[in-house]
């Protein structure tokens, strides 16, 4: 869909791949809900683009919290009087293996990462169906969520339940004009590990991969021409479809490849 005046619902927008897609999709004219749980942190973005000559406003918002998630769907409709674009975009990790994830760490990440983003999908579907035009839903994912690291299983099984869900939803809602879309992010340039969850250090610090910015312009990309599937870099889809194809292989070369890193 043409991006220009659509109403989009963006969790997550206060910091990295969220606050990048805020920019993106502000700059291509859209209307912006945006959502996450630190109040004054989403306001000064918000203000930041409203003051830019954009339209911004800032929902605070614990996805972790279905009442919560749904509010959102109804606090957005009611401001803009309807909604075009949902995006599940905010999301914790959890960095433990799985003989040492605590069941509240796990229980959290599903909370904040499935049932949160199921939530505001259940709440604004009423209001898409309302739209003349349908609507797009577009959940971000990982491509962890394909293929399963070591050390961040119970990240990677919320990530594979999103899509899953996704993969339902998008059957369910065809007769309603209503599409659905899985990003699938590698690694990013962002603060999500030090975010995370859980009691390794591995993976903390640091990282390397691609900024958040391009994974921002890939989600202008996603409401413009509606895949069903989008990565971000040729490694990512190679990286997922290889995983497909010969799992077994890659289970030894991702199992040679982590020993090396961690020594
Ligand atoms: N970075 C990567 O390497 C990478 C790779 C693949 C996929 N992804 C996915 O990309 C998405 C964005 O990740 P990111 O790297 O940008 O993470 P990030 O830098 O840690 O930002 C996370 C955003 O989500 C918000 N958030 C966290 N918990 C929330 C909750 N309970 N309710 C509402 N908002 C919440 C945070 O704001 P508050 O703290 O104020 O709530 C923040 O705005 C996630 O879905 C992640 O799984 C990231």
């Amino acid at each position: 869909m043409n991006p220009y005046q659509r109403v989009v619902i963006l969790t997550g927008a206060s910091q990295g791949i969220g606050r990048a897609t805020a920019d993106v999709l502000a700059q291509a004219g859209c209307k912006l809900a945006l959502a996450a749980r630190q109040a004054e942190t989403l306001e000064a973005v918000a203000a930041a683009l409203r003051q830019d000559g954009h339209t911004a406003i800032a929902i605070p918002t614990d996805m972790g919290n279905p009442a919560q998630a749904a509010t959102l769907a109804h606090k957005a409709a009611a401001e803009f009087g309807k909604i075009d674009v949902v995006i599940n975009n905010a999301a914790i990790g959890v960095r433990d293996s799985v003989l040492e994830l605590q069941v509240a760490e796990a229980r959290r990440v599903m909370e904040v990462n499935y049932l949160g983003p199921l939530a505001l999908i259940q709440a604004a579907v009423p209001y898409l169906k309302a739209n003349p035009d349908g609507g797009l839903i577009i959940n971000i994912s990982s491509i962890v969520g394909r293929r399963a690291m070591p050390g961040i299983g119970g990240y990677c099984a919320s990530k594979a339940a999103l899509e899953k869900l996704a993969e339902s939803l998008r059957l369910e809602l065809l007769a309603d004009h209503i599409r659905v879309s899985t990003v699938y992010p590698g690694v990013t340039v962002t603060r999500f590990n030090d975010h995370s969850l859980g009691s390794s250090q591995h993976g903390r610090g640091r990282v390397q991969g691609v900024p958040p910015e391009r994974v921002a312009q890939a989600i202008l990309k996603t409401i413009r021409h509606e895949p069903r599937d989008v990565f971000i870099t040729l490694f990512d889809r190679a990286f997922v479809t290889a995983s497909a194809l010969w799992p077994g292989l890659m289970d030894k070369l991702l199992s040679g490849y982590l020993k090396r890193s961690r020594k």
